[in-house]
């Protein structure tokens, strides 16, 4: 029998890389395996409200028992551990693995743990956004998860792209004021999040009444046929108050307890 052909440097290290990508794949998918839903709350444009949809959401599947970790995959602005006011840093377990810190209930992964000072800005690029949110996911011990809430980044550009991809996500909240030009960049954003083969599984108005006015994204909503999940108030208290404000308004609460249950009976169906 003829000796197998060497294979060159260059097979040699292609078939190495071919090798980490594998294991690398494989690792996410075994630390994937113990959240049973993974939720993206997106939307084009930037300061609409994913961050306070995010961790509000999050806080409220807490309260009613649910099993909860937010993944702060906006890289460039990691800001949840500030909303959530988490200082400490995460754990790690006996395999080596990152333990998140969790606060209210709900465990927070973010890029902000890895910054020097809050106001650095991370400049990255596709590919290691892509290695930053592969670790992340590879390299942390979530625990038994219900609900994983990626808070991603805005924009159609690399960083949302690649988040979206690696995550493999159930579904997307998008979010959007009631602005028009607001609803425009949201209907993007779902066109693209179409684009891609994922499921969209409605719309949240936030901002809405006072000032804002309201109903464009619920308009937006009716057109493309999706849900409108919840419609989130116009509040001072999401800026000022040091508390999260669906422990302490009452209104806030309700809008978010409608979000929670039109999530689970998605998800439900799943
Ligand atoms: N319903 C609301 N009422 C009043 N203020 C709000 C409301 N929702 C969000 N805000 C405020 O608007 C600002 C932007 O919100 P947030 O950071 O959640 O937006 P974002 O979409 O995550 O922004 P970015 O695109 O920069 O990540 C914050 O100061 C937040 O407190
Ligand atoms: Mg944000």
């Amino acid at each position: 029998m003829a000796e197998p052909r060497k294979l060159t440097p260059a097979e040699e290290a292609r078939l190495a890389q071919v090798r980490d990508q594998f294991k690398q794949k494989q690792a996410i998918s075994n630390s994937l395996n113990s959240i049973k839903y993974r939720i993206g709350v997106y939307s084009g444009k930037g300061g609409v409200g994913k961050t306070t949809v995010t961790t509000n959401l999050a806080l409220t599947l807490a309260k009613h028992g649910r099993k909860v970790a937010i993944l702060d995959c906006d890289i460039d602005c990691p800001n949840v551990t500030r909303v959530l006011r988490i200082s400490e840093r995460p754990g790690a377990d006996n395999e080596g693995k990152m333990i998140p810190p969790s606060k209210h209930g709900v465990s927070v992964m973010s890029m902000g743990f890895f910054q020097e000072n809050e106001d650095e800005a991370i400049v990255w690029r596709g590919p290691m956004i892509h290695n930053a949110i592969n670790q992340f996911i590879s390299k942390t011990n979530w625990g038994d998860i219900d609900y994983l809430i990626c808070d991603l980044p805005p924009g159609t550009s690399d960083a949302p792209l690649t988040v979206m991809q690696t995550l493999n996500l159930d579904g997307f909240i998008v979010v959007s004021t009631p602005q028009e030009l607001a609803a425009l960049d949201a209907k993007r954003s779902i066109n693209m999040i179409k684009k891609l083969n994922l499921k969209v599984f409605g719309v949240v108005e936030n901002m809405t009444g006072g000032i804002f006015g309201k109903g464009a994204a619920i308009e937006m909503a009716e057109e493309l046929e999706l849900p409108v999940l919840s419609e989130i108030s116009l509040l001072s208290d999401y800026s000022d108050s040091f508390d999260p404000v669906v422990h302490t308004n009452d209104t806030s609460e309700k809008e978010f307890e409608r979000l929670m249950k039109n999530l689970d009976s998605i998800t439900s169906q799943l």
